[in-house]
């Protein structure tokens, strides 16, 4: 399994670093790796999820956003399981994965979701508040993602997504307790201001 998990991770560090993908630079470093650092601690907290399911998300649930980017979540049904099997999963593994990427995408009900999807979209969750994953926006919002954005555009959009994440994305205890903090300076970072900054 784990010659089959590290060929599957060498295939999207590859198609991730197409020059052709929006955010070829950085999104293993500052976004793969750290989704899987992340469902990696998870994991010890929750001892019953398979962690080779766990570690196939990871590197899945964004494959189709890195290999089409304005049909991320059709692709990733389409061209995962396939792939999968290609480099030796079992087919009924490899569906499985895809399943339940499926059930992280529709950011709906994830807190009753098996608990490998739940760790899989915590971790993403949690994720965008580490590194500059954020900033990324704004530093591609004034020409490839978002051409044209204002600041305030950005900060609205930050928002959006900081809040959407914490509400639908990061369902487990131990993740909101540990990110708490960040989530609230990106709502800060975002424009929220809290009434006082010293007590
Ligand atoms: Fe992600």
């Amino acid at each position: 399994m784990q010659n089959r998990i590290a060929a599957f991770k060498q295939h999207v560090r590859a198609e991730a670093a197409n020059p052709d993908f929006v955010h070829h630079k950085w999104f293993v470093q500052w976004h793969l790796e750290i989704v899987e650092r992340i469902a990696k601690e998870l994991l010890e907290v929750y001892p019953q999820a398979d962690p080779d399911l766990v570690e196939v998300m990871v590197w899945l649930h964004d494959y189709g956003k890195i290999l089409d980017f304005a049909n991320e979540y059709t692709k990733t049904l389409e061209a995962g399981p396939p792939k999968l099997v290609e480099l030796g999963f079992d087919p009924s593994f490899a569906q499985k994965a895809t399943d339940y990427i499926e059930i992280l995408d529709s950011k709906t009900d994830i807190d009753k979701a098996p608990i490998e999807v739940q760790i899989v979209s915590s971790a993403d969750g949690c994720s965008h508040m580490v590194g500059p994953f954020m900033f990324t926006i704004w530093h591609e919002g004034t020409d490839k993602t978002f051409p044209g954005k204002t600041m305030e555009e950005l900060m609205v959009m930050n928002k959006a997504k900081s809040e959407k994440d914490w509400n639908k994305k990061v369902t487990l205890p131990e993740a909101r307790v540990a990110f708490e903090k960040r989530h609230k300076h990106l709502l800060e970072i975002a424009g929220e201001l809290p009434e006082r900054f010293l007590i």
